[in-house]
């Protein structure tokens, strides 16, 4: 039996390999044809002289800051806060403000001062030093410098930025990376700096920890050292190189050099840039949930049965995500009625057990006039083009295709209109996929000339500044669309590709992995760094993309993508099944609790959710997020935070049944049995296959939902030695309908600790009813003898307490 499995298993392989030997000839002519039109067209800037600003002449105070005119160049630096503030060098092609949520700002106060030979640009938050040279000095609100920057230099259209380092300085961010989370260490000796490539790319079916770049670059970093910490934001979506050696490099292509600036912790430093860019959109609750995905369902009865294989093993599922098996001939927009003939009512079916279809979609067009599409978009002059106006055709699985540009507002518009029919049959959500864009190659890069041609909202340009924005433009195409042909829910999209402020439209997964130790233990690096480039929702292909994970290596996947916003499972066509039951017992069973977990941990998730869009922060976070200065912790970057309550260790190598992990200060309790352990250290803790190490944060408030009820789990904040003064935390727990914008509620709980007791005071906020029958509060880590509910004694089993609204529980504990 085994061996058949095997067998049909290689053949299987051996055909889609044949299949994939179609692209072959397409893909060689077009790889000669990119190279010999780029060559021709692509303008040389090595040859043009450097140009540094020279010397200052004159500095002028303006409305938000001051500018300041160099012999060579003009500075114009604005305060768009306090604490952020807007640096925009000239000459330079303005960009257009794709990543720019916020254009209006209110006043802020500066001064501009002489000192000595340099000039000094301050508001009460952030001061700007600005050398007679061009250097820049960026010191917070104590006066502490955070940044030294170089005067920038310009050699033809090409821009160079520099700043010097501090030797402890770690580096985060860059946008989704397959690389150290501090992008400043090295991977090996030899290699004494990074250099990360900003051109999205699909690295080709696969890839491994250091390949670069990858799908999503943005132009966005976190600086952290002894003094503090900033963010820098490029807005330049130009083809560029990053480098971090003792100096910080950032060469652009083209473009203008105009960047954002801003000072303060992690969690500052994350809602200012969020407020520039954009944050993330309350998701619908039901994407909180679990996601089966594999490319290979082709037909409603496989979905079908999957689905039901689902109920049958008692495993709760949120959504099913339909690969290009599901359309005809791979084309965009369709899903093939043959195979899926009732695909209205399926939807629906669906749905009553709990389970949303989302329909992958690619933005390559067939290049042919039997396409309706393909005839409407020529109409709209609206694909990408050679210089020569020859439209650009590249093959993807379609054959091929030519490519919408989604940098023409119309395009937009006209592509928009495609997703309506689906939505009306109950297509649930959409995953964009290819849109780097990706195109088939022999060898060099696999996407469009960097001279393609596009509209840019009319000014005009070329695909070195496009690239890095297409499909963050098809992201917002498809995102007002779902808001305009479905008003009453919330889109749900997920990108593979995308630039800054994506975040406001899609989420992302991590892509082409492949099933490895290594690659497990990179995601958590991926995933963290992401968030520190505004993007809260993503996850990888649970087990890995390419490959066929061991029974292990898929259940510690799992466990850990149990805390992640994405969580879902997706694998490659040439890869054996893979779903939770895959490998029998013990894994179905511990899978099957870990599922539960993650569903018993909705309102958790739901309430960071709501948090995002109301701070920006990312759910999971690094392990400095609230404890910038404690270095021992910069570097951990196989474990993290999900929210402020949980610390998530996942087990990233193999046979490992304990780890050890560089615990941020304070208490914690092991989630597992209550166990209290002091932070401030390294630790080991145990790991046996149905656990993964998981911490809660003493002083704080875990909601969890269970049978119509509300579950909060007290871990109460460690008394302080001889403390008489209590102290007191506070959890708002957010609720609405789960969908749509209707009405919503705030549930503020206060836990406050005294020397012998602990009081939980209730308040509530908003129209939408409390969406529990009962409350079970559960006290953790203390023993509780008594109980008064709003005064009246009552009853306590064990640690729990059942009750109905209160204003105020008094727990007499030890
Ligand atoms: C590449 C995507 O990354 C992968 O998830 C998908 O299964 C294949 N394309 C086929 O559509």
């Amino acid at each position: 039996m085994r061996f058949l499995e095997q067998l049909s298993l290689k053949l299987t392989f051996v055909l889609k390999s044949l299949f994939f030997l179609q692209y072959i000839p397409h893909a060689l002519f077009y790889s000669f044809k990119r190279d010999r039109i780029n060559r021709q067209y692509l303008p040389d800037s090595s040859s043009s002289p450097v140009i540094q600003p020279g010397k200052l002449l004159q500095a002028q105070a303006t409305d938000r800051g001051a500018d300041f005119y160099f012999e060579q160049a003009e500075l114009e630096i604005s305060f768009l806060t306090a604490e952020l503030v807007r640096v925009n060098w000239f000459p330079g092609l303005p960009p257009i403000p794709y990543a720019i949520a916020n254009q209006d700002w209110e006043t802020v106060e500066t001064t501009l001062s002489e000192l000595g030979n340099d000039w000094a640009i301050a508001s009460d938050g952030l001061s700007v030093i600005v050398g007679r040279n061009g250097s820049l000095t960026f010191c917070d609100r104590a006066g502490q410098i955070l940044r030294e920057e170089l005067p920038p230099q310009r050699q033809g259209e090409t821009w160079i930025h520099q700043a010097s380092l501090q030797s402890e300085e770690r580096i985060y961010g860059l946008g989704e990376r397959a690389s150290s989370l501090n992008l400043r260490a090295a991977k090996d000796e030899l290699q004494k700096h990074k250099t990360y490539q900003m051109w999205n790319k699909d690295p080709g079916g696969r890839y491994t920890p250091g390949t670069d770049p990858i799908y999503i670059c943005i132009p966005v970093y976190l600086g952290l050292h002894d003094r503090g910490s900033y963010l820098i934001f490029y807005e330049n979506s130009f083809r560029a190189e990053f480098t971090f050696a003792d100096i910080a490099s950032a060469i652009f292509a083209g473009g203008s050099l105009r960047y954002y600036m801003t000072v303060g912790e992690p969690s500052q430093l994350m809602e200012h840039y969020t407020q520039l860019t954009g944050r993330a959109p309350l998701p619908p609750r039901w994407t909180l949930g679990y996601h089966q995905s594999r490319w290979g369902y082709r037909t409603e009865a496989n979905v079908r049965q999957e689905v039901k294989a689902f109920q049958t093993h008692n495993l709760p599922l949120s959504a099913i995500h339909l690969d290009i098996d599901c359309q005809v001939g791979y084309r965009a927009f369709t899903i093939d009625p043959k195979r899926f003939p009732n695909l209205n009512s399926f939807t629906q079916e669906l749905v009553k057990k709990g389970v949303r279809f989302i329909a992958i979609n690619n933005p390559g067009i067939k290049f042919t006039r039997k396409s309706n599409l393909f005839l409407e978009g020529q109409v709209l002059n609206g694909f990408c083009t050679y210089p020569t106006g020859e439209l650009a055709i590249a093959s993807v699985w379609a054959g091929p295709l030519v490519f919408p540009d989604f940098t023409n507002p119309k395009v937009r518009a006209w592509w928009s209109r495609q997703y309506a029919y689906l939505l009306d049959v109950g297509v649930a959500g959409f995953w964009h996929d290819m849109n780097e864009p990706a195109a088939f190659v022999s060898w060099g890069d696999p996407s469009l000339p960097q001279v393609a041609q596009h509209c840019l909202e009319g000014r005009g340009g070329d695909h070195r500044e496009a690239h890095n924005v297409y499909g963050l433009l098809e992201a917002e195409a498809a995102y007002e669309s779902i808001r305009q042909y479905r008003p009453q829910q919330r889109p749900f999209i997920v990108s593979r590709s995308g630039w800054a402020s994506l975040q406001r439209y899609a989420w992302t997964w991590t892509g082409d992995t492949i099933s490895t130790w290594e690659a497990l233990r990179q995601t958590v690096a991926t995933v963290v760094g992401l968030g520190l480039s505004g993007i809260p929702y993503t996850g990888p292909d649970i087990g890995g993309f390419q490959g066929n994970p061991s029974a292990e290596l898929y259940l510690r996947w799992f466990q850990m993508a149990t805390f992640l916003m994405f969580y879902r499972t997706h694998s490659s066509t040439s890869v054996a099944p893979r779903t939770p039951w895959s490998y029998g017992e013990p894994y179905l069973s511990i899978v099957r609790s870990f599922l539960q977990l993650r569903y018993r941990l909705m309102p958790y998730f739901y309430t960071l959710a709501w948090e995002t869009t109301q701070k920006g922060y990312p759910p999971v976070r690094p392990l400095f997020w609230s404890s910038w200065s404690d270095r021992s912790l910069w570097d951990v970057e196989d474990a993290f935070y999900l929210g402020d309550a949980l610390l998530v260790c996942p087990i990233v190598q193999e046979g490992e049944q304990t780890r050890m992990i560089s615990l941020p200060q304070g208490h914690w309790y092991n989630f597992w049995n209550d166990s209290m352990i002091e932070g401030g250290k390294t630790i080991e803790l145990e790991a046996p296959l149905e656990q993964i190490p998981l911490l809660v944060k003493a002083g704080s408030i875990l909601p969890m939902e269970e049978n119509q009820q509300l579950v909060l789990h007290l871990y109460p904040p460690v008394k302080r030695a001889g403390g008489e003064n209590p102290i007191q935390i506070s959890y708002t727990l957010y609720s609405d309908a789960g969908d749509g914008y209707g009405e919503s509620r705030l549930d503020g709980f206060y836990l406050i600790r005294q020397e012998k007791s602990l009081e939980l005071v209730w308040e509530q906020q908003g129209n939408y009813g409390f969406p529990y029958q009962r409350v079970q509060l559960h006290v953790h880590g203390t023993s509780v003898q008594q109980a008064w509910v709003d005064e009246k004694e009552t009853t306590v089993h064990g640690e729990q307490l059942q009750c109905h609204f209160f204003r105020q529980i008094r727990f007499g504990c030890n």
